[in-house]
C-alpha cells in the first residue's frame, strides 16, 4: 500500500528552474530552486532530468522560500545533473520518508560522512532554531572532500570536530572514531549524557560503526538508511529491507537505531533496481 499521508501533487513531478549552482568541491555541487516543498531535515525528494532517470536526493535545505540539494558527480544522471545551469530545468517531487525528530534544548551530536553534511546541516540549523546545543562530527578522506565545514562554524551552540582519514585536516581517522574518543574523554555516565541524541548520515559502514557506538553508550540514534528508490512513496517495494519488510522510502530514511539493529541487511548488502542483492 502507498502511503495515504502523501498528497497526489507531491507524488508527481513538477519541474523547477534552477536558482543558483554552487560548486562545493571538484565533484560536489549543491543546486538551489526557488521552491519550498514543506520538507523536513532527514526527508527525500526524487529529482527529475527529463530523459535521463529520476532519482532520490536529500533535502540540503528547505527554508520555506527555496529548496537545495547537495551531490556527487557519481553515474549518469548526477554526471548531467552537474553540468546543468542557473536557469535550467529539473523535476522534483516530494518530500517523502522519516525525517529526524528531537526535543527542543537537547544536546546533539550530528556525524556527517560525505554528502551526509548536506542533510546533516539541514537538521542541525532546524535543531539550533529550536535551542538545541550540537556537537558535529564532519567526516572525509581529506581535507578537500569536506563539506559545508564554514555553514557548520557560523551555527549558534554549536561545536565542530573534524576528522579526515588521512589527517590533512583535524582527527586524523574516523569521524565516529572521534566521537567515541570524546565520549571516553569526558566521561560519559548514564547521569549526566554528553549528549541525549546522535544523528548520523553517510556511508553504509559509517551507520553501522554509529549503531554500535549508540548502543554500547546507550544512547539514543537516529540514521539515514539508503536503499534503491524508484517510486518513493511506499508502492513499488523496492527499499523493503530483510528482514522487517518495511520499505524504505516510507519508514525510513531516517530509522532509530533499535529498528536498524533488527535489519538483517544493515551494513551488509543491498539491492539493485531489479531487485538483486550486492554486498556493500
Ligand atoms: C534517500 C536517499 C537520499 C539520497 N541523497 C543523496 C544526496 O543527498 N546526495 C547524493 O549525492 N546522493 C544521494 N543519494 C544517492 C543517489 O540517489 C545516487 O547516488 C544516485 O541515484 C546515483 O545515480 P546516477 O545515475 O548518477 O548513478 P548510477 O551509476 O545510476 O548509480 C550509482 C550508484 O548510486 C546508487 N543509485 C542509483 N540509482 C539509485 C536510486 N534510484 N536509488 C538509490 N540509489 C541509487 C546505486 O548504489 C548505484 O550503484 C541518496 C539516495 C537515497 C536512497
Ligand atoms: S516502495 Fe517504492 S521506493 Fe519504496
Amino acid at each position: 500500500m502507498p502511503s495515504k499521508n502523501i498528497p497526489l501533487q507531491h507524488r508527481l513531478p513538477t519541474t523547477y528552474r534552477i536558482q543558483a549552482v554552487k560548486k562545493e568541491t571538484e565533484f560536489v555541487t549543491t543546486m538551489t530552486f526557488p521552491v519550498s516543498l514543506g520538507a523536513k531535515p532527514g526527508q527525500f525528494v526524487m529529482a527529475w532530468l527529463p530523459g535521463v532517470e529520476e532519482i532520490p536526493m536529500s533535502v540540503a535545505l528547505d527554508d520555506g522560500k527555496k529548496l537545495q540539494i547537495t551531490f556527487f558527480a557519481v553515474g549518469d544522471t548526477t554526471r548531467k545533473l552537474a553540468q546543468l545551469k542557473k536557469g535550467d530545468l529539473v523535476g522534483l517531487r516530494g518530500p517523502f520518508g522519516t525525517q529526524y525528530e528531537w526535543k527542543p534544548k537537547q544536546r546533539l551530536a550530528l556525524v556527517a560522512g560525505g554528502y551526509g553534511a548536506a542533510p546533516m546541516f539541514f537538521a542541525a540549523s532546524a535543531a539550533a532554531e529550536n535551542g538545541c546545543s550540537l556537537e558535529v562530527f564532519v567526516g572525509a578522506r581529506s581535507k578537500e572532500h569536506l563539506l559545508y565545514i564554514q555553514a557548520f562554524r557560523k551555527l549558534p551552540k554549536t561545536a565542530l570536530h573534524i576528522a579526515t582519514d588521512d589527517g590533512s585536516e583535524g582527527f586524523k581517522g574516523f569521524n565516529v572514531g572521534l566521537l567515541d574518543k570524546i565520549l571516553t574523554d569526558r566521561k560519559h555516565s548514564k547521569s549526566k549524557p554528553f549528549v541525549d541524541q546522535i544523528f548520523a548520515c553517510g556511508p553504509e559502514r559509517m551507520l553501522v560503526a554509529v549503531s554500535n557506538l549508540s548502543f554500547a553508550k546507550k544512547i539514543p540514534s537516529q540514521l539515514s538508511l539508503e536503499r534503491y528508490m524508484k517510486c518513493g512513496y511506499g508502492l513499488c517495494g523496492n527499499c523493503v529491507v530483510d528482514p522487517l519488510g518495511i520499505r524504505l522510502c516510507v519508514d525510513g530514511p531516517v530509522v532509530r537505531n533499535e529498528t536498524c539493529r533488527k535489519i538483517s541487511e544493515f551494513g551488509k548488502c543491498h539491492r539493485d533496481g531489479l531487485g538483486k542483492k550486492h554486498a556493500f
